[in-house]
């Protein structure tokens, strides 16, 4: 899988490092290919909350070159995430404001019909934000919220940005254990004291 990574300027690069950790490490075996972009204001939010640069093995490119492969529908990518995806990026991309490479990149995806993710990290949402998330899906993006889940009971911060993260990671299809599954209840803890 050719995977396009979107790091755009909205809080939640621990999302971002999460993922990358991920494919740096058991990305090859899955046998994904990624290419990473930052905007500017992404990477700026990852030294705020991260504190260092981001090292990865992975091409990164310069959000206003639009001659990266994937700004053409010919290059074959399979799928796109951004991630942390701020509002502003998500309204772009809803309606085709190909202004830079991250929104060019996921204008392509959408056109191509190809799969693409976004984290969407902003609250509370206007009426603008609601109407561009309806447009995003659909014109067939997956519009994914960064809202950590707590039923799997995380210990700290690194399991609950794994909840985020485990679930983007099965909408790329990619299989991964960041997250213990929930397996329902027993039957018998399912019986209300009432009626035991
Ligand atoms: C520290 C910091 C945190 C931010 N957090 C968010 C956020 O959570 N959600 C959001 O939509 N925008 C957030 N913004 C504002 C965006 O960065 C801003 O709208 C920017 O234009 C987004 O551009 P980009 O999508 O090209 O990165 C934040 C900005 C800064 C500096």
């Amino acid at each position: 899988m050719k995977l396009v990574v979107g790091v755009s300027g909205a809080s939640g690069a621990p999302y971002a490092k999460r993922l990358l950790d991920f494919l740096s490490s058991e990305g090859a075996a899955h046998g994904v290919e990624a290419d990473l972009v930052f905007t500017a204001t992404g990477k700026q939010v990852w030294m705020q909350e991260i504190g260092a640069e981001p090292r990865y093995p992975f091409p990164i490119w310069k959000n206003h070159d639009f001659t990266a492969p994937f700004a053409s529908g010919s290059a074959p990518y399979d799928a796109m995430c951004v991630v942390p995806c701020s509002a502003g990026q998500l309204s772009r991309i809803a309606y085709g404001l190909s202004v830079d490479l991250v929104g060019r990149a996921a204008d392509v995806m959408l056109k191509e019909k190809r799969r693409l993710v976004l984290c969407l990290r902003e609250t509370p949402l206007s009426l603008v934000h609601a109407r561009a998330i309806t447009a995003a899906i659909e014109a067939g993006a997956v519009v994914m919220p960064a809202s950590p889940s707590f039923y799997s009971q995380p210990r700290d911060t690194g399991e609950l940005v794994d909840t985020v993260v485990s679930r983007l990671l099965d909408r790329l299809g990619l299989p991964n254990a960041l997250m213990r599954r929930w397996e329902g209840l027993t039957p018998r803890r399912n019986v209300e004291p009432e009626d035991a």
